[in-house]
């Protein structure tokens, strides 16, 4: 366990904005959990749990509490049979290291969520998805450290409240509650999927005359088309997708279809629409605003160019959002969560 004192949180997150933490503890193992939040205890201060900070962002003011980094690693096979294979994973383990794993070893079900950054444990927490598949469809449980009890117990998928980028662990009356421990995935040994593929990714097959639909093929593809329109965080500030896609019911999505809007539909007659084309059609895309730039390539990417604090996020996002809403009547929602006490 390491613990550091005034850190900034821009130095912990990739979108690179946010004042000092008061103490920052690496978490190694799990004991250390228990006496990362009994020291908040003493000290009378909140505690943050994240990750890799992919998707976070800090205020100017800082935070003053105690930010967990969890560092827990190591990924194991826990079942197999014939046709599956249960892997556990533990929270910090990076994400996209988790998905090669897996390929690796011809395993299908997290393949479309390939260069997703961020860690293990977050997959579930904001129920990661791409290219029509979410984290959902393969989770079984997690091995949670309880707050509340601080004890270390499981929670089966069916007790998660998974939805679109939503679960129990961050909406709702437990979020912060539980810090995410372990991952437990069922994948598959055959494929699971096949054409037609989601959009994006079936124009890819077919500009390639892609045949090959193994985990690892469409690893690789998923991974190509992901460099080409997402930055790397590791070398671009951003937090990925800025806001998310609008998910409506059959009644609203009628009224969008009148307006013109395109969007996709269901069965059920529900639907999306896709925030990125609305920020494209009001004219925002691949512009600058207060050191921040609506990426050329994706709309619903916010990419930090210059800006060095949350005040002009906030001017950007007000922009964007207020454009929207005066020529859509649509109100953006924010992807990434905020630091606060
Ligand atoms: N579109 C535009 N203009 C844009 C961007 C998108 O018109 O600038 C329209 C196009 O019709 C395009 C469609 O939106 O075909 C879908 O675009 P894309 O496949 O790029 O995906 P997205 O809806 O913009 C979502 C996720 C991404 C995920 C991709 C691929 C959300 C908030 N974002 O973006 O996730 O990688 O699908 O599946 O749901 C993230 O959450 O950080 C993230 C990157």
């Amino acid at each position: 366990m390491k613990m550091r004192e005034q850190i900034m949180i821009s130095e912990l997150t990739t979108m690179r904005i946010g004042g000092p933490a008061r103490y920052v503890v690496e978490i190694e193992q799990v004991e250390d959990l228990c006496w990362a939040y009994e020291f908040a205890e003493e000290q009378g201060l909140p505690v943050w749990v994240m990750g890799e900070g992919a998707n976070t962002i800090g205020h100017d003011r800082g935070f003053n509490g105690v930010i967990i980094l969890n560092r827990l690693r190591g990924i194991e096979i826990v079942a197999e049979d014939e046709k599956t294979m249960t892997l556990r994973g533990m929270a910090g383990e990076n994400w996209d290291r988790f998905v090669e794993f897996t390929t690796a070893r011809g395993l299908s079900g997290i393949e479309t969520l390939s260069k997703i950054p961020g860690t293990l444990g977050a997959a579930p927490v904001q129920n990661i998805g791409a290219y029509g598949r979410d984290v959902s469809q393969v989770l079984e449980s997690v091995e949670v450290f309880d707050t509340k009890t601080r004890e270390i117990t499981i929670i089966p998928k069916s007790k998660m409240n998974l939805s679109y980028r939503s679960s129990r662990f961050n909406k709702g009356g437990d979020v912060g509650r539980f810090v995410i421990v372990s991952v437990t995935m069922k994948l598959s040994k055959e494929q699971t999927l096949s054409a037609p593929f989601y959009a994006s990714l079936q124009r890819y097959i077919d500009e390639h005359n892609v045949t090959d639909f193994s985990p690892q093929n469409i690893r690789q593809m998923v991974s190509t088309i992901r460099a080409d329109k997402l930055p790397d965080p590791q070398f671009v500030a951003s937090s990925g997708s800025f806001f998310k896609n609008i998910y409506l019911n059959k009644n609203e999505a009628d009224e969008a279809e009148q307006k013109g809007i395109p969007l996709w539909r269901n069965e059920d007659g529900s639907g999306k629409i896709n925030s990125g084309w609305l920020i494209e059609q009001c004219g925002l895309k691949g512009k600058q605003l207060f050191g921040f730039r609506v990426s050329e390539k994706a709309a619903l990417v916010l990419i930090n160019e210059s800006a060095t604090s949350y005040a002009e996020l906030d001017k950007a996002r007000a922009e964007i959002r207020q454009k929207v809403l005066e020529k859509f009547g649509y109100e953006l929602q924010q992807e990434p969560v905020e630091i606060s006490e």
